[in-house]
C-alpha cells in the first residue's frame, strides 16, 4: 500500500508559524514521526509540500495512478482551491483532510472547506497527531474496503 501525504502553502514554515495554533514541530519532524508510524504499519508513504496550487495538481496527476490514498492538509487552499479540489476528485483515491488547528473555531472564512465533501473524513484541531490518526485510519479504510 502506498499513501501520498501532501501539505499546502506555508506548511513548510511549521515550527516558525503561530505555535499556539499549529504547534512547535517543524514539517520535517512531523514527517519523521509519520515515517516511523508507516514503518510500524508496513506501508509506503510519499511526502509532498508546495506553496503553489498548480504544483500540487501536477504532483497528483503524476502520482495518483500508483497510489492507494491521500492525506492532505491543503493549508489556505482548503478554503478556495477549486483546481486542487478537481485534481483530488480526478485522482479517484480516498482522501483524508487534516488540519492542525480547528478551522471550525477560527475566522468564518476558514469554516468552509472545498475538499471536505469529497473526503472520507476530516481531522481538525488535533495538531501533528491528526496526521498519525489519519495514516492509521486510511490504512484501515483501504484494508477493509
Ligand atoms: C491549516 C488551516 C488553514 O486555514 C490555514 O490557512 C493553514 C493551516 C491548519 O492546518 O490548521 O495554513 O490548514
Amino acid at each position: 500500500m502506498k499513501l501520498l501525504i501532501i501539505n499546502g502553502p506555508n506548511l513548510n514554515l511549521l515550527g516558525k508559524r503561530d505555535r499556539s495554533l499549529y504547534g512547535s514541530l517543524g514539517l520535517d519532524e512531523i514527517e519523521n514521526k509519520l515515517n516511523s508510524e508507516a514503518e510500524k504499519l508496513k506501508i509506503n508513504i510519499e511526502f509532498f509540500q508546495s506553496n503553489h496550487e498548480g504544483n500540487i495538481v501536477d504532483f497528483l496527476q503524476s502520482n495518483s495512478l500508483n497510489s492507494d490514498g491521500i492525506i492532505i492538509n491543503p493549508g489556505a487552499l482548503t478554503h478556495y482551491g477549486i483546481s486542487l479540489r478537481d485534481g483530488l476528485l480526478d485522482s479517484k483515491l480516498p482522501i483524508i483532510e487534516v488540519h492542525l488547528s480547528n478551522i471550525h473555531s477560527r475566522e468564518e472564512f476558514r469554516n468552509r472547506s472545498v475538499v471536505s465533501d469529497i473526503s472520507v473524513g476530516q481531522i481538525v484541531g488535533l495538531g501533528w497527531q491528526g496526521y498519525i490518526y489519519a495514516l492509521n485510519f486510511l490504512k484501515y479504510y483501504i484494508d477493509t474496503k
